[in-house]
């Protein structure tokens, strides 16, 4: 067959656990945990030595992110006060690891839909914002679970993962390269949430996505074309999180609040938001696509009031849930598979010519936008 050298996305994939925390419960849970804090730290706290711990909100959650609820893999122990973390037995490296799990349930839903035969794919990413382990590549361990024969690899670009697996496996197929690429987003981000911490605690959720990215000669007719992919980072430690191999070496430090997801909020809000629109008009500018034009953004899920934001300045009105759906109030934020859980969710009822465009943004600062057209 006569390859065309020109990216389609031909279907996608979704997990979703079946276990929810909706914020009443999660609140219920930290401010348990704040009473116990300032309960056995009364006498230090009273002497200025420690500082009291303040209550959290579900009023406050609402309206600073518009989450309502987040999906996790496990609720339990979750809310205990004591624990707030997850657990579960550390599995044999004869089982697949819970991480390669959820992707492959992802990944099998996305193969089914475009009738792909897993022998036909060529390559496993593995994209998404932490890994199971350094090696072997989660995506290597997927890639075997589905019976794949190729290659695979994982990447890491934070909230931005899955753009920049899509624009990586869209260059795949430019190439001649491959002719059929999985691009797979497991995110069990309930293990890097620090669920004592009031500024964050309510952020996250659990999920997986999955996108076949192929060569337009083998898609399924079906499918959504490509017409451009573009990637841009910048610099910031507004949102950070310092868990790695070398903390062993300074073990003085270990266990620090650092370790896990940490951000400034507020400055993420006001430096990323204009940063993404503009990123936005400039490739749509590029591309010869009217921004007014576009018939749905699928945009990152990580606060209702960006989105909002962005989408006014992209679209030049204020766009309703139609033109800019949000999941967040269900999902939480979802890290990487955010724009794709809303592109899944979203996407069938746009008719044959529709114009759209998935970007997600986040840590790094890391953002990436995939122009898309829908072809039948
Ligand atoms: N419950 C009640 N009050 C809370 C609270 C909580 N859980 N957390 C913070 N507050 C309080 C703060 O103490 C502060 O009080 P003050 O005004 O008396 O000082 C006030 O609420 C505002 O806090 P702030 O952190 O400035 O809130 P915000 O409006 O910026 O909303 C986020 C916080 C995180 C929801 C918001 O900044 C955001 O979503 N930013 C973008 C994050 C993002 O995209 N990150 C990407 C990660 S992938």
């Amino acid at each position: 067959m006569e390859l065309t050298h020109r990216p389609v996305i031909s279907s996608t994939g979704l997990f979703t656990p079946s276990e929810t925390i909706s914020n009443a419960e999660l609140v219920e849970s930290f401010n348990n945990y704040v009473e116990l804090f300032n309960t056995r730290n009364a006498d230090a706290i009273s002497a200025g030595e420690v500082e009291a711990l303040a209550p959290s909100s579900v009023e406050f959650i609402e309206k600073a992110s518009g989450i309502k609820a987040r999906h996790v893999m496990a609720k339990d122990p979750i809310l205990d006060p004591e624990t707030m973390e997850p657990r579960w037995p550390e599995r044999g490296n004869d089982e697949l690891s819970i991480l390669a799990e959820i992707g492959v349930l992802a990944a099998r839903q996305a193969l089914e839909k475009a009738g792909r035969d897993a022998k036909d794919v060529d390559a496993v990413l593995c994209a998404a914002s932490n890994m199971q382990r350094p090696y072997p590549a989660m995506a290597i361990e997927i890639q075997q679970a589905l019976g794949i024969d190729g290659f695979g690899f994982d990447m890491n670009v934070a909230c931005s993962s899955a753009t920049f697996g899509i624009q990586t496996a869209a260059d795949y197929i430019r190439a001649g390269n491959a002719r059929s690429v999985l691009v797979v987003s497991p995110e069990i981000t309930s293990g890097h949430l620090n669920w004592r911490d009031r500024d964050s605690h309510f952020i996250f959720g659990d999920v997986a996505t999955a996108v076949l990215v192929e060569d337009a000669a083998i898609a399924p007719a079906e499918h959504w074309d490509i017409l451009g992919t573009k990637l841009k980072t910048v610099f910031s430690n507004n949102i950070r999180n310092n868990f790695g191999f070398l903390n062993r070496a300074s073990p003085e430090t270990e266990g620090t609040p650092d370790k896990l997801f940490v951000q400034e909020g507020r400055k993420v809000f006001k430096e990323v938001v204009p940063m993404v629109a503009q990123m936005i008009i400039d490739e749509a500018d590029r591309l010869g696509i009217e921004p007014e034009g576009l018939r749905r953004l699928w945009l990152h899920q990580a606060n209702a009031g960006m989105n909002r934001l962005i989408a006014h300045r992209v679209l030049g009105h204020e766009a309703n849930d139609d033109e800019s759906p949000t999941v967040l109030d269900t999902y939480g934020n979802t890290s990487s598979a955010g724009s794709i859980i809303a592109f899944h969710l979203n996407s069938e009822d746009l008719k044959a010519g529709d114009t759209g465009l998935i970007c997600s943004f986040g840590a790094g600062y890391s953002a990436g936008t995939v122009f898309v057209r829908k072809a039948a």
